[in-house]
């Protein structure tokens, strides 16, 4: 099963991946784990992903589409994959649409979180994540069990976001609404487009997303 995961930022997009990829056995692909990953590793994309990223700024279409490609060509890849983070613009739609095409591979479904911008912030705000497995948590939404230590792990360390800051989310969101948005109507017109309510608790919106593809992986088998 090949699914897209779509919202604004904060919506719970890394949160759903991580439960679908275990539910269904697909791969999440996150472009902003892989640039995060660049930066921390100091590549030539890292350096040059870093400042846009920290702006609350779109890195570019050709550095995402190459990046993109090199990981759909990975063989855990041919399993199915959840996107999350790609496409984030009209032009990596389409190039997202040729890769497909290139590689025999369908799209099942393309799901949108639907969340009020106000309650992002918020989200976004309280976030952190255990250093060592990349688990993600929030101060007020989803504490580890024993304050400090990870549930996935046992870890006790964790890190926030360089670009978790109020300043950098009004960017981050206006970001989605003029250039990623506009990516929605694709999908509409293709019928592949899913709405879910990205408001409700973590497990009541892993509830609904079951609800969506457990008939159309039923549909594939
Ligand atoms: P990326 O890493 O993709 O960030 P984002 O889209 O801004 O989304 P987030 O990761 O912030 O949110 P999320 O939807 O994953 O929410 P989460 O599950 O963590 O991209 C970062 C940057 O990289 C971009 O700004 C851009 O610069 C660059 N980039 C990446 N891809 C690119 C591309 N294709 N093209 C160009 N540039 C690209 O949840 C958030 C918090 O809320 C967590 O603490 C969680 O515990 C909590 N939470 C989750 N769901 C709920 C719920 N239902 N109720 C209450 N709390 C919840
Ligand atoms: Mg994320």
């Amino acid at each position: 099963m090949n699914l897209i995961l779509l919202g604004p930022p904060g919506a719970g997009k890394g949160t759903q991946a991580k439960r679908l990829e275990e539910r269904y056995g697909i791969v999440q692909i996150s472009t902003g784990d892989m640039l995060r990953a660049e930066v921390t590793a100091g590549s030539e994309v890292g350096r040059e992903a870093k400042a846009v990223m920290e702006a609350g700024q779109l890195v570019s279409d050709a550095i995402l589409i190459r990046m993109l490609g090199n990981r759909l060509a990975q063989a855990d890849a041919a399993g199915g994959v959840i996107l999350d983070g790609f496409p984030r613009t009209v032009p990596q739609a389409m190039a997202l649409d040729d890769l497909f095409a290139s590689r025999g591979l369908a799209l099942d479904a393309v799901i949108e979180l639907k969340v009020d911008d106000a309650a992002l912030v918020e989200r976004i705000a309280g976030r952190f994540t255990c250093a060592k497995c990349g688990a993600g948590y929030h101060d007020q939404f989803h504490q580890p069990r024993v304050g400090g230590v990870c549930d996935v792990c046992g870890s006790t360390e964790f890190t926030r976001r360089a670009d978790d800051n109020r300043e950098t989310v009004a960017a981050r969101l206006a970001a989605y609404h003029r250039q990623t948005a506009p990516i929605l109507p694709h999908y509409a017109a293709s019928g592949q487009l899913r709405s879910v309510d990205g408001m409700a608790p973590i497990d009541a919106v892993t509830a609904s997303l079951v609800a969506l593809l457990d008939p159309l992986r039923a549909a594939r088998a």
